[in-house]
């Protein structure tokens, strides 16, 4: 009944292989949970909602659900929606369908809709199409237990309030699908930022940060469990602000950084993302003074023209994200930057298009995220500019944008041929489980021949022999 193919377009960093994979933990036993109920969830759009599944997880077992990979037969279905582009809708809008009609031969199985549709669509959903028996808000999850409780005796439920304030920094996340090695750790959620183009603001509230105790106590917990890797996540992680309302002491986010660098030196730190507004010198400072920070920053252009970037409210322009560009090369000679990018905002010109080309290339994205303008109801660009540029000339843009970056990446991998890097293996690579794959500082997947007695976890040196413009090939240092 599953088919593993959602359509979703690339997200920042979950690939399209993960979008709407179905979440489940081998260990279920380990984490306490009882096999009373059972429930399935899939989640798509961005890491954030991939993080938030785990959440919830956590927040099921607490009242007797287990995960299941079994659709048919579970008794809660959830999807963790994603609203960033309308064709992210549609895919959701299609698994619906599907689940209701799983629903007709088991009338006790509840369907809720969770993350960042719940607002916009629940009124359609839940009152007029009566397609689901739960909405929950990406702030509401504390709430699930109850209003599932509702559901059971028939009633049709909905909590999408947003807050001010929750950050679920007490809950341990239940980690679901994981290869043991990496993890990520919400360290905030929302975002103030008020980008033309982009629903965030209104599906998840205002921008809040954790509590720098509660990200350090979960990764020194992930690092006890065995795990080598972990990505602080955030909409805008240069904003992370947090003030101690005891001492009135201040952390930013590169204070929190080094604090969580400094739990032990096998514990690699990743961040995403970084607001080329935001981000400072003495970030860059603290991931030159630690090993264990991976050299390696997503810092979304959007656009490479500045009246552009005005239209879509970036607050920076073009030589600004030139100078950051150039801090970083300074600061950190051996990093690679990678981008989000959006063909077709509204009035774009050829040459404002040429202009993104020509920045893509003056910057040497390692790697991009590529999609074209869709306008979103209720942000400001829907509300001030004509969505008029044609869909023909947006797709012809985009694909202008993809085969650059191809050819880019290609490039900058081929740079690698010689090098060795430190690689921290991950799992068995997906073409053949007699190779290992896993990434390095820079955050290229390297694929490279097993060698007796390593496994997942452990760090090697890998000299790279060949490269595409996706993946570097290596071998092992003996
Ligand atoms: N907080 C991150 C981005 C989160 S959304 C940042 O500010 O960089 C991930 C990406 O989706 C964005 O960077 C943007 O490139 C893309 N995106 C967001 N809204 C979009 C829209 N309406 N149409 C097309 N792409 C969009
Ligand atoms: Fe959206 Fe801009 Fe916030 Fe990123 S920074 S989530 S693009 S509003
Ligand atoms: Fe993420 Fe999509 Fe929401 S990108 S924040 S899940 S709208």
């Amino acid at each position: 009944m599953y088919d593993n193919n959602p359509t979703l377009s690339g997200l920042k960093n979950i690939d399209e292989s993960k979008q709407g994979q179905i979440l489940f933990k081998e260990q279920w036993e380990e984490s306490g949970g009882s096999r009373d109920k059972k429930f399935y969830i899939e989640s798509y759009g961005c890491q954030m909602n991939f993080s938030d599944s785990e959440i919830v997880a956590s927040i099921l077992a607490e009242v007797g659900f287990a995960p299941t990979r079994d659709v048919e037969t579970s008794d809660l279905i959830l999807i963790n929606t994603c609203s960033i582009r309308e064709k992210a809708e549609e895919t959701v809008r299609k698994r619906l369908r599907v689940f209701n009609i799983i629903k007709q031969n088991r009338p006790g199985t509840k369907i809720g809709i969770l993350g960042c549709m719940a607002e916009r669509l629940k009124k359609q959903w839940l009152e007029q199409e009566k397609l689901v028996d739960l909405v929950v808000g990406p702030d509401a999850y504390r709430d699930l237990p109850k209003l599932i409780g509702a559901a059971e005796d028939g009633h049709r439920m909905v909590n999408v309030l947003l807050s001010r304030e929750e950050t679920y920094a007490d809950i341990n996340p239940v980690r679901l699908e994981s290869n043991g090695v990496t993890a990520f750790i919400s360290i905030m959620r929302g975002c103030d930022n008020m980008c033309s183009f982009c629903v965030v603001p209104f599906t998840r509230g205002r921008e809040r940060s954790r509590d720098p105790f509660s990200v350090v106590a979960e990764a020194d917990n992930l690092f006890q469990n065995g795990y080598r890797e972990v990505t602080l996540l955030g909409q805008n992680v240069d904003s992370y602000k947090w003030k101690n309302p005891e001492t009135d002491q201040q952390v930013d986010f590169a204070d929190l950084l080094e604090m969580v660098a400094q739990l032990n030196p096998l514990l690699r730190v990743r961040f995403s993302t970084s607001h080329p507004k935001d981000m400072t010198d003495k970030v860059l400072h603290t991931m030159a003074r630690y090993h264990n920070i991976c050299k390696y920053i997503h810092l979304p252009v959007q656009s490479g023209n500045s009246r552009v970037l005005e239209l879509m409210n970036r607050t920076y322009d073009r030589p600004w994200y030139e100078q950051r560009i150039a801090a970083i090369r300074q600061i950190l000679p051996e990093a690679a930057v990678s981008s989000d990018i959006i063909a077709g905002f509204c009035s774009e010109t050829e040459q404002e298009h040429q202009d993104t080309l020509s920045i893509m290339e003056w910057a040497n994205f390692s790697m991009s995220y590529m999609f074209y303008y869709s306008e979103r109801p209720g942000t400001l660009a829907a509300r001030k500019y004509p969505d008029d540029i044609p869909e023909d000339v947006k797709k012809r843009r985009l694909n202008e944008i993809i085969r650059l970056q191809t050819a880019i990446s290609l490039q900058h991998n081929q740079a690698d041929i010689g090098k060795t890097f430190e690689v921290l293996i991950e799992r068995d690579s997906r073409k053949s489980d007699q190779d290992f794959c896993g990434r390095n500082s820079q955050n290229k997947m390297v694929v490279f021949p097993k060698k007796a007695g390593l496994k997942p976890g452990d760090y090697v040196q890998v000299e790279i022999h060949d490269a595409t413009s996706a993946t570097l090939l290596g071998r092992i240092q003996s």
